[in-house]
Order: C-alpha cells, then sequence, then structure tokens
C-alpha cells in the first residue's frame, strides 16, 4: 500500500485522534462501574438538557421522520434549520442574514477542517498555512489540514499577574510578521484555557485579515449565544473577514456532530460545495431538532436556566478547589460537594490517584495534557484538604517529608536507598 502526501498527512496520529481513542476506552470502561471517568472529552450529561433534546427529538421524529431521515437534502443545510439559523441571528444581533450567509457541517470540527483545506494550502498566487493567533489552542485544530506543516501558531505573550497567576496575550505585531496565512482560526472562549479574545484583539486581527483578504474561523464552541459555559466579553461580532462558527455539541448534543457557519457568502459558498463533495450533507434528523431547538427558544432556555448555571457553580468549585482567589464560602461549598458527591458516593473511601495513560497505539502520538484522569474506588482513605499555597521561589524549601502534595498527587514512600542514606541519584 501506498500513502498519497495528503493521505500520509491524514492518517498520522494527532491529539484529537488520541483524544477520540481516549474516549472511546473510558466509555467502554464506564460500565464497570469501577471507575469514575474524571477525563477530558465529553461534556457533562446534564439530565435536563438530556431530557429535553429527547423531547425535541420525539417531536421531530412525529413531524418529520420521513422527509428528515428517508431522503436526501441539501448541502447547505436542511431549509428549516437554515431558515432558523437566518432568523435566530438576524433578530438577535441584527445581522444582514440571507441562506446564502449559512453552511451547516457534521459538528464544528468537520468545518474547522473544510475551512481549513478550502482557503489553504498549496494555491495558485502562493502556499498559505492556516494561522493559530492565540496559542495555546483547541488540540483538534493540529489535524485539520490536508498537506504536511499546513498549520503553524503564534505563541502568546504573557503577562504575569500577582504571584499565583498569568495572563496570555496574542501577538499581533508576530501574527503580522507571518507572510502565509490563509486562514486565522481561533476558538473564543479557547479551549483549553477559557480566555476569550478581547474587542481589542479581535479589532487587530480584522486589521490583518482585511489587509490579507483572509478569513477569521471564529469558533464559538463554549461561548455566546449557546452554551455560554464561559462568559464572553462582547456578543458574536458580525464582519466580512469573519466566519462565525457555533455548535451545539457542548450544548448537550455531541454525538448527533452538528454546527454551523454563518459568513460572507463568497467564504461560505465554497464551503457549501466541500461539503456536498465531502459527505453530501450532515444528518438530517438531528438538523431539523436543532431547528427546533433555535426556533421554540428551547436552546436560549437550557442555556439560561440549566447549562450557564450549572458551569457557573462547577467553576466556583473548581476555583475554591484549586487554589485562585475564592471566598471562604466557596472553599466550604467545594469541600461539601466532594464530601457528598466523592466520598459518600463511594461509602467513604477514596484515593485520587495519579493519572495513569491509557497506552497509546504503537506508532501514535500523544499530547501533553490529553491524558485521562481516573479516580479509582476504593483503596486508602482520602482527605480533602485546602490546597497548600506553593512556595514563592525566593522562600527556602521548607517540605516535611510527608508533607501534602496537594491534589491528585501521592505521597512517595522513600526508596529503600534514600532511606539508607544515600541520595536517590546515586542509587540510579
Ligand atoms: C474549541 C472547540 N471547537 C470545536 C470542538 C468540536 O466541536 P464539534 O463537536 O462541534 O465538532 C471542540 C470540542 O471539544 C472544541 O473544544
Amino acid at each position: 500500500m501506498v500513502l498519497s502526501l495528503s493521505g500520509t498527512k491524514m492518517a498520522h496520529a494527532s491529539g484529537i485522534r488520541s483524544i477520540m481513542e481516549d474516549i472511546a476506552t473510558s466509555m467502554r470502561g464506564a460500565s464497570t462501574g469501577s471507575l469514575l471517568n474524571l477525563s477530558i472529552g465529553n461534556p457533562a450529561p446534564i439530565p435536563e438538557v438530556v431530557g429535553t433534546w429527547r423531547r425535541l427529538f420525539d417531536e421531530t421524529l412525529d413531524a418529520s421522520f420521513a422527509r428528515a431521515s428517508c431522503l436526501y437534502g441539501p448541502s447547505r443545510g436542511t431549509d428549516d434549520l437554515v431558515a432558523a439559523i437566518v432568523e435566530y441571528f438576524s433578530g438577535r444581533y441584527g445581522w444582514p442574514l440571507t441562506p446564502e450567509h449559512v453552511v451547516v457541517g457534521s459538528g464544528s470540527q468537520m468545518l474547522s477542517f473544510v475551512a481549513s483545506a478550502v482557503f489553504t494550502g498549496p494555491g495558485a498566487a502562493r502556499d498559505t498555512k492556516t494561522v493559530l493567533p492565540a496559542l495555546p489552542d483547541y488540540t483538534g485544530y493540529q489535524g485539520v489540514y490536508l498537506f504536511p506543516g499546513g498549520v503553524a501558531g503564534i505563541a502568546p505573550r504573557i503577562e504575569l499577574c500577582g504571584d499565583r497567576r498569568f495572563r496570555y496575550h496574542l501577538d499581533p505585531d508576530a501574527l503580522r510578521r507571518s507572510d502565509d496565512i490563509g486562514l486565522l482560526l481561533l476558538s473564543s472562549p479557547s479551549n483549553p484555557t477559557g480566555r476569550c479574545v478581547s474587542p481589542q484583539e479581535l479589532d487587530a486581527l480584522l486589521e490583518i485579515a482585511a489587509d490579507r483578504d483572509v478569513p477569521i474561523f471564529f469558533d464559538h464552541a463554549y461561548g455566546a449565544p449557546f452554551p455560554q459555559i464561559v462568559e464572553t466579553p462582547e456578543p458574536p461580532r458580525w464582519h466580512e473577514n469573519i466566519i462565525n462558527v457555533f455548535t451545539v455539541s457542548k450544548a448537550g448534543l455531541p454525538g448527533e456532530r452538528i454546527g454551523f457557519a454563518v459568513g460572507d457568502p463568497r467564504f461560505i459558498e465554497p464551503m457549501v460545495s466541500f461539503v456536498a463533495n465531502s459527505t453530501l450533507h450532515a444528518g438530517q434528523l438531528a438538523q431539523q431538532v436543532t431547528a427546533r431547538a433555535l426556533a421554540t427558544g428551547e436552546l436560549d432556555r437550557l442555556t439560561a436556566e440549566v447549562i450557564r448555571p450549572y458551569y457557573a457553580h462547577k467553576r466556583r468549585l473548581g476555583e475554591a478547589a484549586g487554589g485562585h482567589p475564592a471566598g471562604r464560602r466557596e472553599l466550604a461549598a467545594a469541600r461539601r460537594h466532594v464530601r457528598r458527591h466523592v466520598l459518600l458516593g463511594m461509602g467513604g473511601r477514596a484515593v485520587v490517584r495519579r493519572p495513569r495513560p491509557l497506552r497509546p497505539r504503537e506508532g501514535e502520538g500523544r499530547v501533553p495534557g490529553a491524558r485521562p484522569a481516573l479516580l479509582h474506588r476504593g483503596g486508602r482513605p482520602g482527605r480533602l484538604r485546602p490546597p497548600r499555597r506553593p512556595l514563592l521561589p525566593d522562600q527556602p524549601q521548607r517540605r516535611r517529608a510527608g508533607a501534602h502534595r496537594g491534589p491528585g498527587t501521592h505521597r512517595r514512600r522513600p526508596r529503600r536507598a534514600a532511606r539508607r542514606g544515600v541520595s536517590a541519584g546515586s542509587a540510579a
């Protein structure tokens, strides 16, 4: 067998390939009941969200099963969904939309791949790349190109904020020096940092995009208008150089693979053709369900009443448990939450172990941070302690032997050699 150049690239392991493998493995293991899966991958299955989507599916099956599932349809997206998108975004944000501004795809991951394939690569005038202006960004972007070396990233400027925090900033000057931009691709709120591009940063990106006449693929997977898992500084912006991309995955429907892009028809039209050439169109039953969720306001209700408060609560708990500045109330709530839901749920016995990586397949790479964390049941009783304030660099390292090392770590038993007075280094 001989793989082509693009075949070699596409067959090559990537971060997202590893993540999907981890998801498959952990989903299989989830049925044994012996492990709690704390790894990345799936949005939280919130019962009210699951119930609402299920009801919308029931209603859609009754109303349009035969038309949606037993016939082919338009590559741009079903008429009902495209109309619902046009109405939703024109009504909510006053965008000047027609159906020609919309393309529906099998998830926003696929749409980012489509945009990258359509707008970058070896070209008539010059070779271009997909450029990620806001590193670190979503692992899935690593794989969205057909030819080796097709994605480049711009390192952020890092601002230290006090002794315990730092902030990433875009570096527009570095971006301006790139002369091979075919597409700017970013998530905001960003996966993994949760960082949002500020209005001023977006102005700078737009100036560069307009100057080069390239689109910005703006991935709103976690932001507004749904699911608002992270608050954003401004609503999605309308501009002839922005392709705004939305997904229902993080609003509770990742398995149905529905995402859509809204932008200038000169960018959208080639993407519609790519969808036709590659998959014909996205699944139509789920498209009809999404249309119903948008048109009836159910997606907005879920966002406002369930999803947003759910993640806001989680964030407060996370910040308290993670040692970020947080009030005593949050810390007490975090302790109560862990005691009730983690320790009691495990019969009062739990140990948080150092995550054990799933073994990668031969030849596969692994992205840093893509390791699943597994909370094992049983073992020695664990105790929840407030996080230790890390020692400042200029403070003497006064850690007592056996002192708590923070969540998710073990206390290592001293090696026999070390106990005999031989340093670990010389024993090795
Ligand atoms: C920032 C970001 N964009 C896109 C995706 C993929 O979303 P979809 O399910 O719509 O393909 C993810 C998934 O984790 C993500 O984190």
